[in-house]
This record gives C-alpha cells, structure tokens and sequence, in this order.
C-alpha cells in the first residue's frame, strides 16, 4: 500500500499551553486535526467557564488563517469547583468535559482535587448533566511505586467511582497499562480511554535503558512492554471505546534536560504518523481510521469530519528541534526516520 485516505482525525487530549507558545503549538494542532481537546492545566488553572471562554479565544486568534480546526474546552475541577459552573459548563457549548487531576499527580495540578470524597455531589451533578469527566488515573500515595499508580487507580478509585455513578461518562485519558485497557474493555459502554503514540511505540526501556532520555518522560509513565503490547492490542483491536489522544505536551528543552525534567513529551509534529506506525508494526492500518477519526466523535456525540487527509508512503526525518514560543524543544522520536508521511491539506473554508 502506497497511500491511505483517512478521514480527518482529532485529538481528545492536548495540551497548547498559553501565551507566546501558541504560536507554535495551535498552527502543530490545526495541520493535522479536525478538532483537539484542549487540557485546562494552565497555570492558573482554567476552573471558570468565563476563563474557558477567554483561552478558547486566545486559541483562536492564534490558528493559522483559512483553518477550520475547533478548540474544544475542559473545564479543571478542583476541590472547590461551584455546582453552578458545572451547569454553565454545559450550557456553554464550548466545555465537552470536565478534567480530574488528583492533585500533585502531574505537571500544573496542584490545584487539583485532594480526595474524590470532596467532588462526590459535583461527580453526580455532572451524571445528571451528561457531562463526562476526563480523568488522569493515577493515585499520588507516596508509597505506591510509580509504575503502580495507574493500576491502583483503578483498583481505589475507578473501580468504586464507576459504580457509584452508574450513569456517568468516563474518558480514562491516556491509559497505560494491561489492568488500564482491561477495565475499560470490560467496562460498559460510557466507560472509553483514549491512547498516546508514545505509549503504543515506547516501553520503559526507551526511556531508562542505556542512559537516561528525558524526552521520553511522560506521566503517566511509560511502562513495561507488556503493557505496551497490550494497548497496542486495544488500540487495533478495532473497539470504539479506544481512540486517539496524543497527550502532546510541550516543554521546552530546558525543562526536559534538566536535574528534575518536566514531564511530557511533544508529538503534534507527526502525530498521525506516529500511529500510523504502530498500527503497521501491528498489521492494522486499516484499523486506524476508526481509532483516529471515528470513535472519539462517537463518543462525544458529535459528527464525524467531513474532510479526509491521504498518509503516502515518503520516508522523512522528524526534526531533531522545533520551536516553543522562542526556546528550542525536542519532538518525540527527534531525527528518526518515518515510512509514512501526511500529505498537505488544502485550505478549508472557515465554519
Ligand atoms: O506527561 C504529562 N505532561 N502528563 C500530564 O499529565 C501533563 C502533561 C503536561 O501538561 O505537561
Ligand atoms: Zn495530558
């Protein structure tokens, strides 16, 4: 196979950042996707409808003239969130979900929340709003071993969560391991994850093995190959509860080269073609329209991308740096080699 047509995927998990580095990342997110979901870890945090409202526009001013890509919001729930924002959240049309960082779990989430217990009355009200909550699934318990910490989430919390709130629509973002993509596989329907490129290529050995890559430090965590192997298994199984969210989290080099590295890795400069690698290495690339393009719009309830985009066949070679608003930063997978390559996209008509 020398070409394969898609239809416009989205990503439903990204981070722009704020500020200067818009310039770079919101023009990274509109090359390859018809829609991204845009994590609210800012610092401040976005907790506000009105502060949604004001980012998203700020977004907006910075996509490239003739783009027709979406920002989607998320709203950052915090211990003290109001029931009322939650209300306007989903009356707004612009927040699809509402993001659950246990606090301290990752980069800006500080503010997050301190026990589930807290958010219990905000989790049902947004199970009677059909609002799903996107959550990162790791405990932050300092005894519990890094690689753990998803598991145990989902033995403590999601597990208990779920049935507590039979109703309620759970995205488990960037699920990384086997217990991960076991829950949600068995889970009904409402309870979907989505899956990052690094996850699907990269095993613990890339990031810890002969010598220490910063560039491979992501939360959570890259695991054991089994857990690899097992989410590239979910990813092209062909499931609808499994899709695209590449988690493309910039930081600058500096950050990442570092005594205490920044976690995140950038992928938005050959997101697709990163999956498009996995899902060959897997003998699966005609499962990767529906992941890409399909499943994650089914989910949300909201229609699939009318445009298609065409992956060649074109061996090229990713950056070794990019730029974030002004200050170097290294890609994921800098330098190597891809077979597959996205075509450019013509100019679309503005909505
Ligand atoms: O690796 C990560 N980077 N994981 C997260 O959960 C946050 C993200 C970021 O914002 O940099
Ligand atoms: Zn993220």
């Amino acid at each position: 196979m020398q070409s394969l047509i898609l239809t416009l995927p989205d990503d439903w998990h990204l981070h722009l950042r704020d500020g200067a580095a818009l310039a770079d990342t919101v023009p990274a997110a509109a090359r390859q996707f018809g829609r991204g979901l845009v994590m609210p870890n800012l610092r401040p945090p976005v907790v506000t409808v009105a502060r949604a409202r004001e980012y998203r526009e700020e977004i907006l001013r910075a996509r490239p003239p003739g783009s027709a890509w979406k920002p989607l919001m998320a709203l950052y729930l915090t211990d003290n969130t109001a029931v009322e924002e939650l209300r306007a959240a989903h009356a707004s049309g612009l927040i699809v979900g509402v993001k659950y960082y246990p606090a301290g779990a990752t980069t800006n989430s500080d503010s997050g929340v301190t026990r589930l217990e807290h958010v219990a009355p905000l989790l049902a009200e947004m199970e009677r709003l059909d609002l799903p909550l996107l959550l990162h699934g790791e405990v932050t318990d300092p005894e519990v071993d890094i690689f753990d910490r998803e598991a145990v989430f989902i033995e403590r919390e999601l597990t208990p969560l779920a049935r507590r709130f039979p109703a309620l629509r759970i995205v488990l973002e960037h699920v990384t391991t086997r217990e991960g993509v076991d829950f949600v596989a068995a889970a009904p329907a409402r309870i979907v994850a989505t899956i990052t490129p690094q996850h699907l290529l990269f095993n613990r050995n890339h990031l810890l093995a002969g010598g220490l890559r910063p560039h491979f430090y992501c939360l959570p965590i890259l695991k054991r190959d089994v857990h690899q192997a097992a989410l590239v298994a979910a990813a092209t199984g062909g499931s609808g509860k499994f899709f695209l969210g590449t988690d493309s989290a910039p930081h600058p080099r500096t950050m990442k080269e570092s005594s205490c590295g920044c976690a995140g890795c950038f992928s938005h400069h050959a997101a697709l073609e990163l999956y498009a690698l996995a899902f060959e290495r897997a003998g699966a690339l005609d499962r990767l329209e529906g992941f890409a393009s399909h499943f994650g719009a089914d989910f949300y309830g909201l229609p699939r991308n009318a445009e298609t985009v065409t992956l060649e066949r074109t061996p090229w070679q990713l950056p070794e740096t990019l730029s974030l608003g002004g200050e170097p930063l290294v890609p994921l997978a800098a330098g190597e080699t891809l077979a597959w390559r996205m075509a450019a996209r013509q100019p679309q008509a503005m909505p």
